[in-house]
Order: C-alpha cells, then sequence, then structure tokens
C-alpha cells in the first residue's frame, strides 16, 4: 500500500513536473517540514530531484546549506556537497514514505522519532552455560591499561595561524585569514583546533611509561570535514599508524572510528555496488598489522576494520569492533527498504569471537568508537548488539568506547523495564577526547585485575591547555580516581571488588540522592569547569540516558532542525552529529546551531533560495532508470 500511494505521489508530480513546480514543492517542503509526515512529504520532491542526478541535487543541498548556514561557502561545498550524493542514491533506492525513509527523517532532520525496533533474534552457536564459568581474583597486584580516544591529529595545523576562524576547525592557514591573528594558535594546541603533531608525539612519549598496553577508541582525522578526501586521510592514517606501532615498550590496539572515511562518516555496506570502504580497512590493517600480527590483520581488511586477539601473556581477548553501521549519520544505511540486520558481518563476527573466548575459558573486552546507547546510533543494531551482551555477559569483562569526547560511562541491563543493581549486567567506560578543540585533553588509566580483567580503578589524566607550560611541555595530570570519588558513595564496596556494572548503577544511585556527586560527575565529565545548570527533567534525561546501553531506552527525543551542525541538548550533550561532524567541541567557540526550519529564515532568505534553485532544477523530466543518474 505504501509503495502504491508513494508511486502515485510521484507520478502525481512528475505529472506536474516542470522545475517551477519541483521548486515549489521542495521550498515549501523545507518551510513547513515541522512534523514527521511532512518530512515525508519533502523525500517525495527530493526523491524526484534525485532521479535528476547527483548533481543538482547536491546543489540544492549546498544552496541550502549557503543560505540558511553561517558556514563559508567552501565549507557547504565540501562538507554538505560530498554527503548530498550519497542521499540522492538513497532516495533513488528507498519509498519516501516507508521505514528506512522514517529513519533518515529521524537522522537527517530530527522530525520522526524512530520506529520502534525490528525484531530480530541474534544467532548464537551455543545457548548461556548453565554453569558459566566464573572469574575471581586471588588479589594480585593489577596492571595498568591507557585508554584514549579521539585524538584527531591535524597534519595542517600552524602554529601563529588564527585560533578564531569561521570555519568548523581553525589554527591552519586558510586563505583571508585574520591579519594579524586575533588570537594566534599556541605550538602545542588551541581551543577550536584539532591536535598539533607536537602534542600527539608529548602524549603518546607519555604513555609508554608503566602500562602493560593501551586501547584507542579511534578517530585519528581532524574535523576539517569539508576538506576530507581519501588521499590525505590514507595519509594521516599511516602516519599514525606507523607512530604507535613504532612507540617503544606497550603494544596500542586501536579501533576505527568514523572520520577514518572520505567524506566523513561514508562507510557504504557490502551490499552496495556503488561504492565501498576497502581502501579504509586496508589502510587500518596495514597500519595495525605490526601491533596485531598477520591473522587480525587479515580480519580487519576482510572485516571492514574488525579485528580479534588475544593479548599476549594473558588470558584476556581484546574484540575491537567498526560500529560505524551502527551510526546514525553513515548515510549509507539508508539505501534499501529492506532492514539489514547485520550490515557487513559485523555482530556474527562478534558473536564468533565470543564464543571462541568462552570456549577457551577467557575473558573480552569490547573496544570500538561508537558506543551503542546513544541517541546517534540506529535502535535495530543497538537492540541486537544488547543481544550479544546478554548472552556473553559473563565472559565480556569490559567495553571501551570515545566518539562523545567526554570522561562518561553507560550501564547495560538484563531487564530494561526494571534498571537496577540486580538488573545491571554491563558498563562502558567512555573516554574524552585527546584533541584539545572543546575541552582540556585527557585519557582514562585502568588499574586490572591479572585475573579476572576488570577495572579495579578508573584514573582520569587531563592536560591543562591554559597553563603557562602548556605550549611548551604539556603535563598530565591526574584529576581523579573513580573508586575514591564514587566509591564513598556507594555502599558495600569491598576492596578487591572491582567497579563493575552493579558499582555504576548505584552511581548513578548517587546522582539522584545527591546534586552535589551529579554536578561534579557533569564537570568531570568535560574535564572541569562550572557544570551549568541541570533542573529536574535534564537530570531525569541524563541519568535515564546513562542507564541504556541500548539506544531505545535512552530518553532524549529527536528535535527538528537539519542536521547540518552538531546541537546540544538540555543537558549539555552533544547528541546531534551531522553532515558537519563537529562533534563535541563544547564551550566556547560552539557556534550556534543553525536550523532549516521556518522560524529561522527571513522571506528575503526564502526568496533568495527559490532564486537560486530556480536556476539549479532542470526543466523537464528526469529519466526512467534511476541507476543511469547514479552520476559523481
Ligand atoms: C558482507 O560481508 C559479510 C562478512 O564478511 C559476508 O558474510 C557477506 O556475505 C557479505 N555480503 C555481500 C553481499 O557481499
Amino acid at each position: 500500500m505504501r509503495i502504491l500511494q508513494s508511486l502515485w505521489l510521484t507520478l502525481l508530480l512528475y505529472i506536474a513536473g516542470v522545475n517551477a513546480g519541483l521548486v515549489d514543492d521542495i521550498v515549501n517542503g523545507l518551510k513547513n517540514s515541522a512534523t514527521c509526515a511532512a518530512c515525508h512529504g519533502l523525500l517525495v520532491p527530493l526523491k524526484l530531484l534525485a532521479r535528476f542526478g547527483d548533481r543538482p541535487f547536491r546543489k540544492t543541498f549546498v544552496a541550502v546549506c549557503k543560505v540558511a548556514t553561517s558556514f563559508d561557502d567552501d565549507v557547504c561545498e565540501g562538507a554538505v556537497g560530498t554527503q548530498a550524493p550519497i542521499l540522492a542514491h538513497d532516495l533513488r533506492s528507498i519509498d519516501p514514505l516507508g521505514q528506512t525513509a522514517k529513519k533518515l527523517c529521524d537522522a537527517l532532520f530530527g522530525l520522526c522519532q524512530p520506529p520502534a525496533v525490528n525484531t530480530y533474534r541474534v544467532p548464537f552457536p551455543r545457548p548461556l552455560p548453565i554453569n558459566p564459568k566464573t572469574f575471581t581474583s586471588s588479589g594480585k597486584a593489577p596492571f595498568q591499561v591507557v585508554h584514549f580516544s579521539d585524538i584527531h591529529i591535524d597534519r595542517s595545523y600552524a602554529p601563529g595561524s588564527d585560533s578564531t576562524c569561521s570555519k568548523p576547525i581553525c589554527c591552519r592557514n586558510y586563505a583571508g585569514e585574520n591579519q594579524p591573528p586575533i588570537s594566534p594558535a599556541g605550538p602545542m594546541g588551541s581551543r577550536n583546533c584539532d591536535t598539533p603533531t607536537g602534542l600527539a608525539h608529548n602524549f603518546l612519549r607519555t604513555i609508554t611509561n608503566n602500562n602493560k598496553f593501551s586501547i584507542f577508541t579511534g578517530d585519528v582525522i581532524e574535523a576539517s570535514v569539508w576538506l576530507a578526501n581519501r588521499d590525505d586521510v590514507t595519509h594521516d592514517i599511516k602516519l599514525f599508524t606507523g607512530e604507535i606501532a613504532t612507540i617503544p615498550g606497550a603494544p596500542v590496539y586501536a579501533a576505527l572510528g568514523n572520520h577514518e572515511s572520505a567524506p566523513t562518516n561514508a562507510f557504504p555496506r557490502n551490499t552496495t555496488k556503488k561504492s565501498n570502504s576497502q581502501w579504509v580497512f586496508d589502510s587500518l590493517s596495514e597500519g595495525w598489522k605490526p601491533i596485531i600480527g598477520p591473522v587480525a590483520a587479515q580480519q580487519a581488511a576482510h572485516l571492514s576494520g574488525s579485528y580479534s586477539i588475544v593479548v599476549p601473556g594473558t588470558n584476556l581477548r581484546i574484540i575491537s569492533l567498526n560500529t560505524v553501521y551502527w551510526y546514525k549519520n553513515n548515510w549509507w544505511l539508508y539505501d534499501s527498504n529492506n532492514a539489514q540486520p547485520d550490515p557487513n558481518g559485523i555482530l556474527q563476527f562478534t558473536v564468533e569471537q565470543l564464543q571462541v573466548a568462552e570456549d577457551a575459558g577467557h575473558r573480552a573486552w569490547i573496544v570500538g568508537h561508537i558506543p551503542p546507547g546513544r541517541q546517534d546510533v540506529l535502535r535495530d543494531q543497538s537492540n541486537y548488539f544488547d543481544q550479544i551482551v546478554q548472552r556473553y555477559r559473563h565472559v565480556i569483562a569490559g567495553q571501551f568506547f570515545g566518539h562523545s569526547h567526554q570522561d562518561e560511562f553507560m550501564v547495560g541491563y538484563s531487564d530494561y523495564n526494571r534498571r537496577t543493581s540486580e538488573t545491571a549486567v554491563s558498563v562502558a567506560m567512555l573516554a574524552p577526547a585527546i584533541t584539545p578543540r572543546g575541552s582540556n585533553p585527557g585519557f582514562k588509566v585502568y588499574d586490572i585485575d591479572p585475573d579476572t580483567y576488570e577495572v579495579m580503578d578508573v584514573k582520569v589524566y587531563r592536560s591543562d591547555l591554559f597553563s603557562p607550560e602548556f605550549q611548551v611541555e604539556p603535563k598530565w595530570e591526574l584529576g581523579y580516581s573513580a573508586r575514591d570519588l564514587y566509591g564513598r558513595h556507594v555502599s558495600g564496596l569491598q576492596p578487591h571488588e572491582s567497579l563493575g556494572p552493579v558499582f555504576w548503577h548505584k552511581v548513578t544511585e548517587a546522582f539522584e540522592r545527591d546534586n552535589g556527586v551529579f554536578d561534579t560527575y557533569r564537570s568531570l565529565k568535560r574535564g572541569g569547569g562550572d557544570p551549568g545548570t541541570c533542573d529536574a527533567e535534564c537530570k531525569r534525561i541524563a541519568i535515564c540516558d546513562i542507564r541504556a546501553m541500548r539506544s531505545e531506552n535512552s530518553c532524549t527525543v529527536s528535535k527538528p532542525g537539519i542536521k547540518l551542525r552538531r546541537g546540544l541538548s538540555e543537558d549539555g550533550t552533544d547528541q546531534a552529529h551531522d553532515l558537519l561532524p563537529q562533534e563535541d567541541c563544547e564551550g566556547p567557540g560552539v557556534i550556534e546551531l543553525l536550523q532549516v526550519a521556518t522560524h529561522d529564515l527571513s522571506d528575503d532568505g526564502w526568496e533568495r533560495l527559490r532564486t537560486e534553485l530556480e536556476a539549479i532544477i532542470p526543466e523537464g523530466q528526469p529519466t526512467d532508470d534511476p541507476d543511469n543518474r547514479e552520476d559523481d
């Protein structure tokens, strides 16, 4: 029925199919895009536009960006212009009124709430054992593991250039910069800017001391997303993997981030013929090979960057996952009406590797970039991953992610209707970012029990961007120990007990009871400072979101506004990641969210847009075969 309906609508437009009609439909569609139904309505003319080919579609999106946002023209061209052809491909492939379209209306426009999860039972080779192996600590001294994330090294960082600019990241020699610069970029880093090589090297020297190994949860590439191209990304991956492979001492086990592609976030599924990301997987595989060995490197090449390895000398299996196939802003995920429960076989690989660990009596850690339980994660994928966590919760001793640029955690439950310390079964640690773009660079050091591979303590280190020595030689100082800080607010924590899901659930109960503890957490989350206000509703949502390793149970709702850039939710955390994924640079320097919504654009603006589109959108009718229009 739905498809028939949409065909009718398309046909009607088709008959009316003159340029002026289509321009009107798009402009009016954007103007009135206030509801989910209106969003579906807007996708109908956009689909028709896509059938004219990538070119007019791209130009239309770029025109909207130029007219409706304050981004520089080159940023609109580069960022929006490179993502738009993927959206055109999607629309040519899907029913504008169907479920995939609804997901797109959520992810791209924030106009629909995500649809209910499509039921799918993840297949397991064996059921949960009746008496699963338990792991107990014999009280041996813990070893240390460094967890760092989101290093975003900017190889074009130019000390002395301006750290205030009209681009999403600064500190580069852009044409037309203020002369002299208003606020010159320091050699070791500045707010609004990604990590200079000097800071990255300083950090890598710091972590070689005393830890057994490190985990890096992704995002090597800087956030100049409007300039991202395959050559630079390949080059930067090569440089960084070379750097971590040659630092003396402890190995660094890495995971792939959503910035490790060009265009950013763009990872086609292996069911699309139009494009693939094999070049990314090959670059990472080659760069990681000296660290993870040939077998795991083969996995990375063939399994979209995922691999699994037993840490030498331990009974701990690290499973490093490509998480971009659960990322809402990977626009390639919307090119089929049919749900794909396991794009590129990532879930199946996870199950296989956890089964291997269970059979061997080993424990496992999940290491990935995008945490599975946030608003920016597709609910289907999150639900299926959660099934795996439930099945292998005895094997999984830790989960580690990044992406939010913040010092956070999230708890998973066996019963999401009753989220208590009895049902808490898994906890994920999220590391802050190394990039000083939005907050002081930071990383976590875990004390790990050598019998259970569980986390005994979390120590967070930060470097103060504004301290006088920072620009000479950044110092990394212990901010706090989670065991010390939160332990005293949690009843019954025994000395040899790990900081597991039950502990962290109790920490959220302390947040509920005690605003002081909650505010301390909110401040530490961004590396210190005034956390701002958070009323009862904001607090409810924040705690609910921590208790949601499954995104369908998160309490943040989608909000309107085409996501040309990052948006902030009430509690100040980043929720929306976008066509211009600026995730998580918060605080000073944040550009206001610009929404393509009626109230934001003046009548003049709409007229200007209409005039632009009239010059872009072709006359006549698109050709019949949509695939012929897949021009780039
Ligand atoms: C996609 O990759 C997975 C994992 O390697 C594989 O099982 C599946 O057959 C592939 N699908 C296609 C259409 O190539």
